[in-house]
């Protein structure tokens, strides 16, 4: 079965002072998700989003998916139930915070969140084989966390298709997100290796007209894939 393909639009690169404008925008021209970036200054060297943000994202648009993305160590209960309530959908976080991945990705559902494990380029994703039934998504960073506007690294790509080839070993079939450097020159290659989500910060909320943008990052997909 085909995996439908959406798109996490990370507000990192929205206008912070005309955030709902942006959203609103990119929902009209048909972004799928809103990607919440959170960053503790601690696992990453910026400083973004809390919950009370979520909380008022979550109200002006009370039937988008928000997806959060915890670049937070250490994780902990107050953390993951902060965000779940604040209104996320999907949570994930990095396996390097914590001792208990079982343990929150469970939390995570049982706060009625999808949940998710992020990866990042150096992290191998042997893990996951272990965790299947725990995780509704599996986020593969393709940049280094931290900053938007990165150039895609390579080498990444060859995890997407080693999680994808995990994932086919113990007959599953899972969401697979892609994270830093998505762009029209790059969509098509992460597509091929496996991933279905696809981030985007500086190419969509970067551009000058969101559907434009969507329609170029759509075009690259559906030619080239
Ligand atoms: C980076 C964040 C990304 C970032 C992606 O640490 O996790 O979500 O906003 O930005 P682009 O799409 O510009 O690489
Ligand atoms: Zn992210």
């Amino acid at each position: 079965m085909a995996k439908r393909f959406y798109y996490a639009g990370s507000i990192l690169s929205a206008d912070l002072m005309d955030l709902g404008r942006d959203i609103d925008a990119a929902l009209q021209a048909k972004m799928d998700i809103i990607h919440f970036d959170v960053m503790d200054y601690h696992f990453v060297q910026n400083l973004t989003f809390g919950p009370g943000l979520l909380k008022a994202v979550r109200s002006r648009f009370p039937d988008a998916i928000i997806d959060v993305h915890l670049m937070v160590d250490p994780i902990n209960e107050k953390i993951i139930t902060d965000y779940a309530q604040a209104g996320a959908s999907m949570i994930s976080f990095h396996p390097e915070a914590t001792p208990h991945v079982d343990r929150y990705l469970s939390l995570i559902r049982e706060l009625g969140c999808k949940a998710g494990l992020a990866l990042n380029p150096g992290t191998p994703p042997q893990l996951l084989r272990y965790l299947w039934d725990r995780l509704d998504f599996v986020l593969v960073m393709t940049v280094n966390p931290g900053f938007g506007g990165q150039k895609m690294i390579p080498a990444t790509l060859t995890k997407v298709a080693d999680v994808q080839a995990l994932a086919r070993e113990s007959n599953v079939i899972i969401d697979i997100e892609v994270d830093g450097g998505v762009a029209p020159s790059t969509i098509a290659a992460c597509a091929q290796a496996g991933a279905n989500i696809f981030v985007v910060g500086s190419a969509l909320f970067g551009q000058k007209d969101y559907e434009v943008a969507l329609a170029e990052l759509n075009y690259a997909l559906k030619e080239k894939a």
